[in-house]
C-alpha cells in the first residue's frame, strides 16, 4: 500500500498528532459500525434508536441487553493493526487520540493518551445519583431483555456509561479534546461518518487553528470535503503503512 506524498510529508513533519476515530477504526477487528446494520438477535433494531434516553425510559431492560450484547462482543475481539500502528507511532510523535468508539481497543492496542468523548461501555453508573455500578459479566448468549443492575448507593437502575443522542457530552473528555487539536501538528481522521456533533465539528474546528486534517475512510463521508487530504484506505491497511513509511520500528525508544 503506497502512502500518498502529501500524506507522508504531513505526518513525517509532525511532532504533535491528533487523531480521531470513529466506529470504522474498530471495524476491521470485527466491531460493526453504528450505521452498518447490526447482527443477530439484534439486526431488527436501530442502533441509533436504542442509544437513546428515550428509549431507556421506555424500555431499560431491551437497552441494557443490547449494551451488555456490545460489552460481550468488544471481549471477544481484539485491537487490529490500525490500533497498533497508532499505539507504534506514540514512539517518535505526541499521539493524543480522541475516540467516539465506546470499546476499549485503543487502550489495549497499549496507547495512553485516548480520550473518550462519547463514554465508555465498561464504566456504567447509576441512572439517579451517577455514582459508578460495577459492571455485570454479560450472559453467555444474548437475550432480549435483561434488567440492569441496581446502584449499591442508592437502589437506582445502573444505566451505561456512555453518551446518547441528544445528551451533552462529558465536559472534561471535550475540554481534553480540543485543546489537543489546538496544539497538533497534525490532525488524523479514521473512520467516522461526521455526522454526529459536537465531534462531528472537531476537524473544521482544527483547521480554523491552521491543522492540516487528513482522513482515512474508504468512502466519501460529509467531511471529506472539509479536509486537506482525503486517503481512501481502511484504518487496518492505511496506518501500518503510514507507520511502516514513517520507519518507526518497535525498537524506537519511546
Ligand atoms: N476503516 C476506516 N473507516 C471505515 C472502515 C474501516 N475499515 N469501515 C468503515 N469505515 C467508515 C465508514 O465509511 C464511515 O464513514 O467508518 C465510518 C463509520 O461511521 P459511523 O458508523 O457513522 O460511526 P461514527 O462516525 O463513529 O458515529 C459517530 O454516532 O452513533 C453515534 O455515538 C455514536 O460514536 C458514534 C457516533
Amino acid at each position: 500500500m503506497n502512502v500518498p506524498e502529501p500524506v507522508l510529508d504531513l505526518a513525517r513533519s509532525a511532532r504533535r498528532v491528533a487523531v480521531l476515530t470513529g466506529a470504522g477504526m474498530s471495524a476491521e477487528s470485527g466491531v460493526p459500525t453504528f450505521r452498518d446494520a447490526q447482527t443477530g438477535l439484534w439486526e431488527n433494531f436501530d442502533a441509533t434508536a436504542l442509544a437513546t434516553p428515550a428509549a431507556w425510559a421506555d424500555d431499560p431492560a431491551t437497552v441494557w441487553a443490547w449494551y451488555q450484547w456490545r460489552v460481550a462482543l468488544v471481549r471477544r475481539v481484539q485491537p487490529n493493526a490500525g490500533h497498533r500502528a497508532l499505539t507504534d507511532w506514540a514512539r517518535a510523535a505526541h499521539v493524543q487520540i480522541v475516540t467516539q468508539n465506546v470499546d476499549d481497543l485503543h487502550e489495549r492496542a497499549g496507547s495512553h493518551e485516548v480520550t473518550h468523548l462519547h463514554g465508555s461501555l465498561f464504566a456504567p453508573r447509576c441512572s439517579r445519583c451517577e455514582r459508578a455500578v460495577d459492571l455485570p459479566d454479560p450472559p453467555e448468549d444474548p437475550v432480549a431483555r435483561l434488567d440492569p443492575p441496581s446502584c449499591p448507593a442508592c437502589g437506582g437502575d445502573g444505566r451505561p456509561g456512555v453518551v446518547w443522542f441528544g445528551e451533552m457530552l462529558p465536559q472534561d473528555p471535550w475540554e481534553t479534546a480540543t485543546e489537543s487539536l489546538r496544539e497538533a501538528d497534525l490532525l488524523l481522521v479514521v473512520g467516522t461518518s461526521g455526522v454526529v456533533y459536537p465531534a462531528a465539528g472537531l476537524p473544521s474546528l482544527a483547521r480554523s487553528h491552521g491543522v492540516p486534517v487528513v482522513q482515512i475512510d474508504p468512502r466519501e463521508t460529509d467531511l471529506s470535503d472539509q479536509v486537506d487530504h482525503a486517503w481512501r484506505t481502511t484504518a487496518a491497511v492505511g496506518l501500518p503503512a503510514l507507520v511502516d513509511a514513517l520507519r518507526i520500528g518497535t525498537d524506537t525508544p519511546r
